[in-house]
């Protein structure tokens, strides 16, 4: 059975004295007793990583895991303001975001740059979180199959057996910040497909990768998008920011 995945990704908010009451809230929350077989993390900017592995680790280690947004596709040198996949191993990160649909969009990530991350994560003893998604004007046209398909097979090129030891979200880029949530029949019908087309390369690879969902995702339509057979969590944006909002998220 895959464990249920839930991740928030914070994106670029947070602060210092905001992060430390965001972790401390949740970490008691998740004290009081989580459903059992269940994951949680929390990607948090680069600069605050530090911070925020020594406050679970002083509140919850066993509940709450860290990852991070973002990582290089190189393993080190001369790329200024990159950050390699062995410091965020360093920092405790168990997680790493690769590939979201705004590092896609703002700064032209391709899906080899995708897959390179995604390795870089691997190697270093992470699991990678590896966003696809189609964009509202893909989905209005009919190719929303396709664009994802497209997306997967060069993560299947690159990536191979390793993909057992990866997360997919599928974010459709149309539900992301805009409160339009897919449908949960919407979202299992991809994630279906999705888990499709890695069975055509390798039954035990599909059975084995958990694909998570993310789109607005609110503590009212967590729960039914998690009761879907091939939705095995969530990546949770907007509604992380709210300790409350994750945690009734996470108990969905
Ligand atoms: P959202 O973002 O929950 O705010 O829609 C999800 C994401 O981009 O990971």
């Amino acid at each position: 059975m895959r464990p249920l995945t839930v991740i928030a990704n914070w994106k670029m908010n947070g602060s210092l004295a905001s992060n430390a009451s965001w972790v401390k809230s949740v970490c008691r929350g998740m004290e009081q007793g989580m459903p059992a077989g269940r994951k949680y993390a929390v990607c948090v900017p680069s600069p605050y990583l530090a911070q925020c592995g020594q406050l679970i680790e002083d509140y919850s280690p066993a509940f709450l895991s860290l990852g991070a947004q973002d990582v290089s596709m190189y393993a080190a040198g001369a790329y200024t303001g990159e950050v390699a996949a062995a410091m965020l191993k360093e920092l405790g990160c168990s997680f790493v975001i690769v590939g979201h649909s705004e590092r896609r969009q703002y700064h032209r990530e391709t899906d080899e740059h995708v897959a390179e991350k995604a390795l870089q994560v691997l190697d270093n003893g992470m699991t990678p979180v590896i966003c696809v998604g189609e964009s509202a004007d893909e989905r209005n046209s009919g190719r929303e199959v396709e664009v994802v398909r497209g997306q997967i097979s060069k993560q299947v090129a690159v990536l191979q057996d390793r993909l057992a030891d990866c997360l997919i979200a599928y974010e459709p880029i149309w539900a992301i910040g805009t409160g339009k949530v897919a449908s949960a029949d919407l979202a299992q019908d991809m994630h279906r497909a999705i888990r499709l087309q890695l069975a055509e390369f390798d039954e035990d690879v599909a059975s084995h990768v958990g694909i998570l969902y993310g789109g607005s995702v609110k503590p009212d339509n967590a729960v039914e998008l998690f009761a879907m057979p091939d939705i095995d969590g969530g990546l949770i944006g907007g509604a992380s920011l709210n300790p409350q909002d994750f945690l009734a998220i996470c108990q969905a």
